[in-house]
């Protein structure tokens, strides 16, 4: 029988934390067996913590919240068995919580943006470049990271048309969700009545950087990210030049090929196949793309497929050398917490921890 890992969520209150827990509680090669928080939230019951997901509370086991910026808890757990840890700390904390976690042994890996891109920690797509994870452990400690949700939507249509095509340029536009910005600016937003500040300082920046780094290409590249009101989801739209001739129908046989490349992958947070092609999206109906349906409302504590598929649509070639297309993904699962599991589900089969 498969081996079940212990697990433990840096983060308890926020919404990636929070789907990550959620996420543990029925997963076949994980368990739940610790949450460790801000000071703030150190000593509640987890059963107490607000709850910030629209899905009901899981059944939680009656954990207590950890402090994590107690430094002997790494330690401390890492003898009592627990092998792996998820992280979703803002970015200034993971900076130096990370390396002191991994350091202890325990396998982390990241939703947080410090280390993406630090040589020796694999930055990594499963679908796209889980070679690198080959690096994990070399920086000295076992710390990988998951990217940037915006990429998603663009990175995994691209990456099959770069490998066919050749990629020489990318203008992208993106529509972001309020959560991507964590729960009190969802609060806040959700809030007001009148308009906020769509702007999402670095995130084009960051966004640029990851593609460079996964793809391993250089060209130039032009990103502009918006926030919208919508509490999830984020939807681009791009286009994509290449050096040779592509028509829309190339395209999609491009990416229907390399989703038939996907169809026999077993990891329990991989979607079906990873792009989900449709004529047009529809930003309410396509949230929850497992690659071949749309549930309405799933339960992400049980269905770990549901809105891991980024949904891609309105491909069109406006002259033989371009592509455009619009992706969608949803932020907090694909983008984060979904993501960075089956990251880490893929580091399992690779017997890297
Ligand atoms: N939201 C998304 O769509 C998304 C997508 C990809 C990556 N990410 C990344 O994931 C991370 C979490 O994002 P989020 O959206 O979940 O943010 P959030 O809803 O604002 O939650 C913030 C989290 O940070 C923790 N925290 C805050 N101050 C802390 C401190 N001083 N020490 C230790 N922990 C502290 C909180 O822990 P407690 O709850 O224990 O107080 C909470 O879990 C960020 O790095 C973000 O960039 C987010």
């Amino acid at each position: 029988m498969q081996e079940r890992y212990q697990a433990v969520v840096l983060g308890s209150s926020g919404l990636v934390a929070q789907r990550l827990q959620q996420r543990l509680m029925h997963h076949p090669m994980f368990t739940l067996s610790a949450v460790a928080g801000s000071s703030e939230r150190a000593g509640s019951a987890l059963l107490d913590i607000p709850w910030r997901l629209d899905d009901p509370r899981p059944q939680f086991p009656p954990l207590q919240i950890a402090d994590i910026h107690d430094h002997g808890l790494p330690q401390r757990l890492f003898e009592m068995g627990i092998r792996v840890a998820f992280s979703a700390l803002p970015s200034e904390q993971a900076q130096t919580l990370e390396p002191h976690w991994a350091s202890s042994g325990i396998a982390v890996f990241s939703n947080a943006s410090a280390h993406r891109g630090k040589e020796g920690v694999p930055l990594v797509i499963p679908e796209i470049n889980s070679h690198d994870l080959r690096s994990f452990g070399q920086v000295g400690y076992p710390l990988a990271c998951a990217t940037n949700c915006t990429l998603l939507p663009l990175i995994l249509p691209l990456a099959p048309l770069n490998q066919t095509f050749g990629l020489t340029q990318v203008k992208m536009r993106s529509e972001q969700a309020i959560s991507g910005g964590g729960y009190r600016l969802m609060d806040e937003i959700n809030e007001l009545k009148h308009q906020f500040n769509s702007e999402i300082p670095g995130e084009a920046e960051k966004t640029a950087a990851e593609l460079k780094h996964i793809l391993a290409w250089d060209g130039p590249i032009s990103i502009r990210c918006e926030r919208v009101r919508r509490n999830d989801g984020h939807h681009v739209f791009v286009e994509a030049t290449f050096d040779h001739a592509v028509t829309p129908n190339s395209a999609k046989a491009c990416l229907e090929a390399w989703n038939a490349s996907f169809m026999d992958q077993s990891h329990p947070s991989a979607p079906i196949v990873p792009l989900h092609i449709v004529e047009q999206i529809d930003i309410e109906k396509h949230l929850f793309s497992d690659g071949l349906s749309f549930e309405d409302a799933p339960n992400p504590a049980l269905d770990l497929q549901a809105g891991m598929g980024v949904v891609v649509g309105a491909i069109s070639c406006p002259n033989p050398h371009t592509v455009c297309f619009e992706g969608y993904s949803h932020n907090t699962l694909r983008g984060a917490a979904g993501g960075v599991i089956y990251l880490a589900e893929l580091a399992a089969s690779m017997d890297l921890f």
